[in-house]
């Protein structure tokens, strides 16, 4: 019988699986890849993009796990995500970190509930995802809706804490938005991880990088793409964005031989940060696997040049608020 010499994208996967790195997240005892899956996509239409059809978000999670990323991030409002994480890994549930997330819990005048109330919503909350997840645990179950109040919540704090003595989650986060409130999750005692927003135009948090670390906190980042303004694409911007528009071609001048495209620069410079856990990385299609793993080729950017890209950050870091500019419609694309 003639051998096939392997297809193209299988060697690329071959290669990948000996050099997607790991590290440490926080004190946690998890060893996780340094890029993650970002889950939203796959579970509901998210930045213009249509949702893939089931079974080819099957096989993007498989492929991504072959190709050494061990690191899910999901949540129970990504619409149908979980589920494509339960259906893809109910049988190789301790070969990957799963990360998901608690409901929003505000009531309708934007109030914490009493304690009753919010038993019942985290219960069933956890309940549901790990019935979408065919699991009986979770790994690192997260607040997805963050606020200095809602961090300095004595009874979520009890309750997140009861369920993690029981076994139920393994570990405990919050996302954040704003600086102070991943300052005060960090310095907390309380929170394992942290999941922050950072990338090329807004570095407000990487003053809080080392603290993460000398306080064993593990640290996840998202939003390294800017919702898909740092990929190089002509995008349709809002009128009230231009200069954030003029800002972004900037990064341009960098490109050429040893980084070639925006996106590889984007990814590579939130990953040079050795206390950053894992880079977040939203994927719904091959293509994103494909290019996550060529970026993650344990090569990571010199001092010098990290340099310049901290002095590169839009200097107006506040006007650079994602839900909010989704709110007033200035995100079409
Ligand atoms: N905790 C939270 O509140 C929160 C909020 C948002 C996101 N997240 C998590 O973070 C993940 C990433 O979301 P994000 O908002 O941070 O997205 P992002 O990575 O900043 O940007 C994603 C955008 O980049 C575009 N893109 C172009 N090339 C790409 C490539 N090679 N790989 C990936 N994207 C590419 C995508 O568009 P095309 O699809 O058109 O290519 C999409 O519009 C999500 O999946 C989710 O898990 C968490």
């Amino acid at each position: 019988m003639v051998k096939m010499p392997p297809k193209r994208g299988q060697v690329v996967i071959l290669k990948q699986l000996r050099s997607m790195k790991k590290r440490k997240l926080g004190n946690t005892g998890f060893k996780i890849s340094e890029i993650a899956f970002g889950g939203v996509g796959i579970g509901m239409p998210y930045a213009g993009q249509k949702m893939p059809e089931e079974l080819d978000s099957i096989h993007l999670l498989e492929k991504a796990l072959d190709g050494g990323i061990n690191f899910y991030d999901t949540a129970r409002m990504y619409g149908r995500s979980e589920e494509m994480l339960g259906k893809a890994f109910k049988d190789k549930r301790e070969k990957v970190v799963i990360n998901t997330k608690c409901v929003h819990f505000l009531d309708q005048d934007g109030k914490i509930p009493a304690k009753r109330e919010l038993v019942k919503i985290i219960h069933k909350s956890l309940e549901n995802s790990l019935k979408a997840l065919q699991t009986d645990y979770i790994d690192v179950y997260m607040l997805h809706q963050s606020s200095l109040d809602i961090l300095k919540n004595e009874d979520i704090i009890d309750i997140f804490s009861h369920l993690k003595n029981k076994g139920t989650i393994r570990a405990i986060g919050a996302s954040t938005y704003l600086p102070e409130e991943t300052d005060y999750c960090i310095n907390s005692g309380v929170w394992d991880v942290v999941q922050v927003p950072f990338n090329l135009m807004d570095q407000r948090q990487q003053v809080l990088f080392k603290a993460a670390v000398d306080n064993g906190v593990g640290l996840i980042v998202r939003s390294v793409l800017f919702r898909g303004m740092l990929t190089g694409r002509s995008l349709n911007y809002h009128k009230e964005l231009e200069k954030v528009k003029e800002h972004i071609q900037r990064f341009n001048s960098l490109i050429g031989q040893d980084i070639p495209d925006m996106i590889t620069l984007a990814t590579k410079f939130v990953l040079s940060y050795p206390p950053v856990s894992s880079v977040l990385i939203g994927m719904d299609q091959m293509k994103h696997l494909d290019k996550a793993l060529q970026i993650a080729d344990g090569k990571y950017y010199p001092q010098t040049l990290l340099g310049i890209l901290e002095g590169m950050a839009f200097p107006e870091p506040e006007f650079l608020n994602l839900p909010q500019w989704d709110r007033k419609g200035w995100l079409k694309n």
